[in-house]
């Protein structure tokens, strides 16, 4: 490996939301964080010393994203990740990813409508859909059992019947989808997308992608572009989560109805006053896009032995989880179910006896329940910790 994701780092201290404030949502400070889903790495050193270089010249005036060095890096990652092309001209900023999607139901539903997302979810979406008054509609997803699959890998089913009655419902406008998905890590095939293409299509849905953790995916990630039968559609994306870039802001969207784009502008722009971008966000992605390939090919890697090593240490100390690594992310997503222990029991051991923070999996919806989100984006040895205080958490409660 030429870049050394064990070199040890330190957090504390520099208004990290994971570690400054983990007593925001576990009620106490000194915890080890496998949290909200950050990494502990430092970014690429590509655009580290991109940034270095546009910080030296100490002039950070208004900038703008509307040029092709902007769209064109993004065209070339899609190009040269997964070989799809994207139109330029179909290409916007935003601040953030849910910055856009928040905009585009706006511009695509109206107060009452029904918003489709599979459950368990990523738990900005259920606010975001309620806070514009629309309503959520959550189609459940279900853990297709390790012994009916033969991949070395978990996976989710749609229930695709309730799918089709819940898009066949006249104010059911939009799907938005997540993939791959939070906090299941499902990353979704071809087939799938493109019969969900023909659902939403049939019953003329938008469909709004969260392709966010896309880079992240140990199976082929196919974007909504490849599949999409009509222009109701945005793919909302950014380089923050797998550069570890989130706090310099910035994301992106193709959005494929021309019409949409231009009213996406005219908010962002006139309404919210937010065309203007952050430099480093801005160079932070370019940068990215065009020569941080490499590193994430390694980081990849490094989260893939992260995950395998989670799944053989857990299913070693407690074999009836069956724990298999998710499809995607740096998120496992870990059922305790066949443990039948109190997870409120198990949250207070966690934290009191083992100061560890780790994500309770109903904060994704009621689906979660039983499960763990942990966050394995940090150093082996950090994991290491996290796993053998939750190993010892359990046993203290069996
Ligand atoms: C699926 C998903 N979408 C969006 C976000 C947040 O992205 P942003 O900060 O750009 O709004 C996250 C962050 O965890 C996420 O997991």
């Amino acid at each position: 490996m030429s870049f050394d994701f064990s070199a040890p780092t330190n957090r504390l201290n520099t208004y990290s939301t994971q570690w400054d404030y983990v007593g925001d949502r576990f009620g106490f400070s000194d915890l080890l964080p496998f949290t909200i889903s950050d990494m502990d790495f430092a970014s690429a050193p590509c655009i580290t010393e991109a940034l270095q270089q546009r910080l030296d010249h100490g002039i950070f005036g208004y900038s703008r994203w509307n040029h092709a060095d902007f769209k064109q890096s993004i065209c070339h990652w899609f190009a040269n990740q997964y070989q799809t092309e994207l139109n330029e001209e179909s290409l916007v900023y935003g601040p953030s990813v849910m910055y856009i999607i928040s905009r585009l139901i706006q511009l695509w539903s109206k107060p009452g409508d029904g918003i489709l997302y599979f459950d368990p979810a990523y738990d900005a979406f259920k606010p975001i859909i309620e806070s514009a008054d629309r309503i959520a509609i959550p189609n459940p997803l279900q853990a297709i059992p390790r012994s009916a699959q033969d991949a070395q890998r978990s996976d989710y089913q749609i229930n695709w019947s309730l799918l089709e009655q819940q898009a066949a419902d006249p104010n059911c406008t939009i799907l938005l989808l997540c993939n791959p998905h939070n906090p299941t890590g499902k990353v979704w095939t071809q087939e799938e997308l493109s019969k969900i293409a023909e659902i939403t299509q049939r019953h003329k849905l938008c469909v709004i992608s969260d392709d966010i953790h896309m880079d992240i995916c140990f199976e082929p990630y196919t974007p909504w572009t490849k599949v999409a039968q009509d222009n109701r559609w945005a793919l909302v994306s950014s380089a923050s989560k797998s550069f570890n870039v989130p706090a310099l802001s910035g994301a992106y969207a193709a959005i494929g109805c021309e019409q949409t784009k231009q009213a996406y502008l005219e908010i962002l722009k006139l309404t919210d006053g937010l065309s203007s971008p952050s430099i480093f966000g801005v160079i932070a992605m370019m940068t990215a896009y065009r020569e941080g390939a490499p590193w994430l090919g390694e980081l990849r890697e490094y989260l893939g032995q992260n995950l395998e090593w989670v799944a053989e240490r857990l299913n070693q100390a407690f074999p009836q989880l069956n724990f298999c690594p998710p499809q995607g992310t740096y998120l496992a997503w870990i059922d305790l179910t066949p443990l039948g222990i109190d997870m409120d029991a198990l949250q207070h051991t966690l934290i009191h006896d083992h100061k560890i923070a780790i994500m309770r999996g109903d904060a994704y919806g009621p689906l979660g329940r039983n499960h763990l989100r942990f966050n394995v984006g940090c150093q082996r040895s950090k994991v290491e910790q996290g796993l053998e205080g939750l190993i010892k958490a359990i046993e203290s409660l069996r």
